[in-house]
């Protein structure tokens, strides 16, 4: 199952991806956490791994899949690259682009890194190819930890995804957003569930109040340990029941697709 994480800057998108990528694991699913946020460097640190090399350096850089896309635009094919000629699986990503511990590996797509080197055009391209072409085993689980807001879904990174979680916190512009990601999600046919984070009980019911009941897949209370590591940089070493709760929602999720 490929599980893309989204939702508003802040809203705690990589500490749910981090602690979701920790219980499944404990579960004993193999575990990919693709980080396609080409911009914040706490991912890697909430899972306790070095940041692996950007998997676009495999395909030349970024400069090289900026020509190649303008390349394509120039012959009339819309900027579209064929960067897979086949199917892949886990063992097929090349492990120096890989972080890995305790079942989990990390797979970063790439970070912006110096002043006008372009647009993360390319790193979209990628996330969205690459989770198209990726073929899992059912205990092979990806969870893709996407940039804040909603341009993933302009460059179509959700085409390959099996299911999508709106993170959303306490804010009027967060549950906003969550409402165009269900929107967004419906019209490529994809199931949008909500994960509502960082809440206290009089936002849970303001909250629950305004999305649909039977599109929320957790509860995630705010948490001081939480709060105090990700201030720290430290790792997510913390078990939190409203996770396993989440974690137990998806699995029922990951059956119903299977069923289908
Ligand atoms: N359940 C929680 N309890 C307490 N604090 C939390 C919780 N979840 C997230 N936070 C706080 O919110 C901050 C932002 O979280 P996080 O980096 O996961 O958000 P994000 O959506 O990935 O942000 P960005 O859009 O910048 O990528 C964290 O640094 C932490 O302080
Ligand atoms: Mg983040």
């Amino acid at each position: 199952m490929k599980i893309l994480i989204c939702g508003k800057g802040g809203s705690g998108k990589s500490t749910i991806a981090a602690l979701l990528a920790k219980s499944m694991a404990k579960r004993g699913y193999q575990v990919l956490v693709m980080d396609s946020d080409e911009s914040n460097f706490g991912l890697h640190r909430q899972l306790g791994v070095k940041l692996p090399e950007g998997f676009m350096n495999y395909f030349g850089g970024k400069k090289t899949m900026i020509e190649r896309m303008f390349a394509s635009m120039q012959k009339g094919e819309g900027g579209t690259v064929k960067i897979f000629d086949k199917r892949w699986t886990f063992s097929d990503i090349p492990e120096e682009y890989l972080m890995e511990k305790n079942g989990i590996k990390l797979l970063a797509i790439g970070k912006i890194h110096d002043f006008r080197e372009g647009c993360a055009c390319p790193m979209g391209a990628l996330s969205r190819e690459f989770l198209k072409n990726l073929e899992l085993e059912d205990d092979e689980v990806v969870i893709v930890d996407t940039d804040a807001g909603i341009e993933h879904f302009g460059r179509g990174v959700e085409d390959g995804c099996d299911l999508i979680i709106a993170v959303v916190d306490p804010s009027y512009e967060s549950l906003m957003l969550s409402k165009k990601i269900n929107e967004l999600g419906d019209s490529i046919e994809k199931p949008v569930y909500f994960v509502l984070n960082k809440v206290d009980n009089e936002s849970k019911r303001v909250m629950l109040a305004s999305l649909e009941k039977n599109k929320i897949a957790g509860i995630i209370p705010a948490n001081d340990e939480v709060f105090k590591a990700c201030l720290a940089g430290d790792e997510l070493d913390l078990e939190l029941v409203e996770i396993e709760e989440l974690t137990e929602f998806l699995e029922g999720v990951k059956n119903d697709i299977r069923a289908k």
